[in-house]
């Protein structure tokens, strides 16, 4: 591995499922980091302390994205922002405006601070929310959602991820910021924080993947636009049946609760833009694997005594 020196990147809301591995995957490769995090003294952001090279690479800055003095402090001399920070929740009055607010102002500061490229970590939810679309169509990189669609729905976590990227398109142009965008669809795989996430989509990727996807288009000069970030999708049977095969020590249901009516069609995400930049996925099987052994050892789920 080409290993990178005395190069500063600024990751927001660094404690978070994926930004954590972002950062564990850049100290390894010898990037300085500054970790934006809320409260640096809760225990949740501890497991960040612990990381390989974080004693010596990596600074937690206390930020709120609703404060932009907070972000200029954590932004002023890198050379890259990583903009993971975002609620996550279906919670209008807590998603909307940090989502929107907080992405002008991250924006803003990485103009001010000149930073070579900004990474914005939208979602598949800015993508693929549109119901006039035909199941069969593959779904690239110039979907966007259907912003009444997500309203009329009160899907206010994929209503307030278009306007956040939104906000990124038109405040990066503006100020002459070099983004580019990553769209991961549901994120599966081991935690290295001490808490858990919702769970709900139908199509998944690892977490190690977006990280290093994430790596992959800040080191490229080449990369622009948006990236969609998925492995493959899959119908809630398909994985039951692979969790069964792998964990049969769980009661994992056989019946599909909905019997009347047809499956329904997995989306077809393309994946192309990040093949091409060399990205090889991590299978989905050995996802759900991995994230089925870390759910157990972070006790997460019980554990059959001949697994301990
Ligand atoms: N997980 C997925 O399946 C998935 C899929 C597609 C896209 N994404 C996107 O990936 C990013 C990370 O998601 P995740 O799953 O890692 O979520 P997460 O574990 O909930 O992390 C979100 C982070 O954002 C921080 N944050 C929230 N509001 C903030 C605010 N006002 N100021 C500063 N920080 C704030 C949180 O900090 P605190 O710890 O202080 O609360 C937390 O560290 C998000 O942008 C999300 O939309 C996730």
């Amino acid at each position: 591995m080409r290993l990178v020196s005395g190069q500063v990147v600024c990751v927001t809301g660094a404690g978070g499922f994926v930004a954590s591995w972002l950062v564990k995957l850049l100290l390894e490769r010898g990037y300085t980091v500054r970790g934006t995090v809320r409260n640096p003294d809760d225990p949740k952001n501890d497991h960040l302390k612990e990381l390989e090279g974080a004693m010596e690479r990596l600074i937690l800055c206390k930020a709120d994205l609703l404060d932009f003095k907070s972000l200029c402090d954590a932004i002023n001399g890198c050379d890259g922002v990583f903009h993971t920070a975002s609620p996550v929740t279906d919670d209008p009055e807590q998603m909307i405006e940090p989502a929107i607010v907080g992405t002008k102002n991250v924006i803003v500061a990485a103009a001010e601070a000149n930073v070579r490229r900004v990474i914005f970590t939208s979602s598949i939810g800015a993508v693929y929310m549109d119901p006039n679309r035909s199941p069969d169509e593959l779904i690239d990189e110039t979907y966007w959602s259907d912003l009444d669609f997500c309203k009329n729905t009160k899907n206010w976590y994929c209503y307030g991820k278009v306007l956040a990227e939104r906000t990124a398109w038109e405040e990066s142009k503006q100020r002459g910021v070099d983004m580019v965008v990553i769209n991961p669809v549901l994120v599966v795989g081991p935690l290295l924080q001490p808490t858990t996430y919702a769970n709900s989509v139908q199509a998944y990727v690892h977490v190690r993947d977006v990280a290093a996807a994430h790596i992959m288009i800040f080191e490229s000069p080449s990369a622009e636009g948006r990236y969609l970030c998925s492995e493959s999708s899959l119908h809630r049977g398909e994985v039951v049946e692979i969790l069964a095969k792998y964990f049969p020590e769980y009661p994992i249901p056989t019946k599909c609760s909905d019997e009347v009516n047809p499956r329904t069609k997995p989306f077809k995400f393309s994946n192309q833009k990040l093949k091409d930049l060399g990205l090889d996925f991590i299978p989905v099987k050995q996802c759900l694997y991995e994230t089925v052994k870390s759910l157990q050892e972070k006790r997460h789920l019980p554990v059959t005594n001949d697994q301990q």
